[in-house]
């Protein structure tokens, strides 16, 4: 991968304060991001789904940033600095995802746009038990979406979700020596179309779940997956739920990351909080296993709690992950996690972690 440093070089970590949408230092962005932003609503505590002619009371409300802003705010809560180019509606959904994203998560937004007259996409959630139902609307925004708008020559990295269209900025991110990662979205249609992965040419890394990653490649394992995926681009990476993540790089071996062992509230972003962790780690020039370590650990705490972006985890969660670790004190953990304490405060790298943001409020399920 090109223009890796280390965590401590400067540019990533400790991180320059972002700048919200304004003026200011705009140029200096580690991560440039483009893509679908959603409003996510999600109900909780529910017995089951409503039957026709019904009403069901939820016990939880939250209200979170979603899409391609999962990414964005997972990232920035790592405290890099992170651009977003997404439409917004002039709604209401618009100004609380504009106002959550700018002021409260520190993303810029300078390459996002106000559209009128456009609904700001909407997901509503119905989680109940293990399973969750949704109903999404999302309307085709006049212009289309935005391509690659103000990509900073100077990012470290991008990041953005294939789809059956191609992304040409990618192209032009990749001429510019600008890493690209890219993951994928689930197709409704189940026609998983072979069009998508011709849109990986320009990526540096491929990070699709192992359902996303047999379909496309028309394969019924992950392992094969992975094999067909890594026959495309240099880093191939397949996420698989609850039994972590498999990767590949340059030919090399097959590498695994067992998941966290926790109690899952709700797996909803995860695989958006393991995308940001381990784009996280590659600019800091981890090796591979240190990679995929740290993604799966950021998405394993993220699970424990309701909603996407909302349970990306700040430094204070893994700080306290860690702490957890060594008051347990088994050996083979205690080694797994050992080199967090180069990232945490007092470090024997001397870093200091990441600012960490003002989390949003989710009633009915309280965090610890
Ligand atoms: N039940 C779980 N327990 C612990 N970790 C989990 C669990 N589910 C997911 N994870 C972690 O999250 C990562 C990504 O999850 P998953 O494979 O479900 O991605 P995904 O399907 O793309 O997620 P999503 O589309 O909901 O964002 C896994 O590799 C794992 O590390
Ligand atoms: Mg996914």
């Amino acid at each position: 991968m090109a223009d890796v440093r280390a965590p401590h070089g400067g540019a990533v970590h400790p991180p320059a304060p972002a700048t919200g949408n304004g003026a200011g230092d705009g140029d200096r962005i580690d991560v440039y991001l483009a893509g679908t932003v959603f409003l996510d609503l999600v109900f909780t505590g529910l017995e089951g789904s409503p039957s026709p002619g019904t009403e069901c009371y939820a016990t939880g409300l939250g209200a979170s940033p979603g899409g391609v802003a999962t990414v964005a705010v997972a990232l920035a809560r790592l405290g890099l600095r992170v651009r977003l180019a997404a439409l917004f509606g002039d709604d209401m959904a618009g100004d609380y995802l504009w106002h959550t994203l700018a002021e409260v998560e520190a993303v810029d937004l300078r390459a996002s746009r106000r559209v009128p007259g456009w609904s700001t996409p909407v997901t509503v959630s119905l989680a109940y038990h293990q399973d969750r139902s949704m109903v999404t609307h999302s309307a085709t925004p006049p212009g289309g979406p935005p391509d690659g708008e103000h990509l900073p020559v100077a990012a470290r990295g991008c990041f953005a979700y294939l789809g059956p269209r191609g992304r040409p900025w990618l192209g032009r991110a990749r001429e510019l020596g600008i890493p690209v990662f890219a993951d994928v979205g689930w197709d409704g249609s189940g026609e998983w179309p072979a069009t998508v992965l011709q849109g990986l040419a320009p990526a540096d890394v491929f990070l699709p779940n192992a359902v996303e990653a047999m379909a496309y490649t028309r394969t019924t394992s992950a392992r094969a997956a992975l094999a067909g995926l890594s026959r495309r681009l240099t880093l191939a990476v397949v996420k698989c739920g609850p039994l972590g993540a498999i990767a590949t790089e340059a030919g090399g071996p097959v590498l695994h990351e067992p998941a966290l062992v926790v109690e899952a509230a709700d797996p909803t972003g995860a695989g958006d909080v393991f995308d940001a962790a381990f784009i996280y780690a590659s600019l800091a020039g981890w090796p591979l296993q240190r990679r995929l370590r740290f993604a799966v650990l950021c998405s394993g705490l993220s699970v424990r709690h309701h909603g996407g972006a909302m349970s990306a985890p700040t430094w204070a969660d893994i700080a306290a992950f860690h702490e957890r670790v060594l008051a347990d004190g088994a050996d083979g953990e205690v080694r797994r996690w050992a080199f967090l304490a180069e990232c945490l405060p007092g470090g024997d790298a001397g870093g200091r972690p990441g600012p960490v943001p003002v989390r949003h409020r989710f009633a009915g399920a309280p965090r610890e």
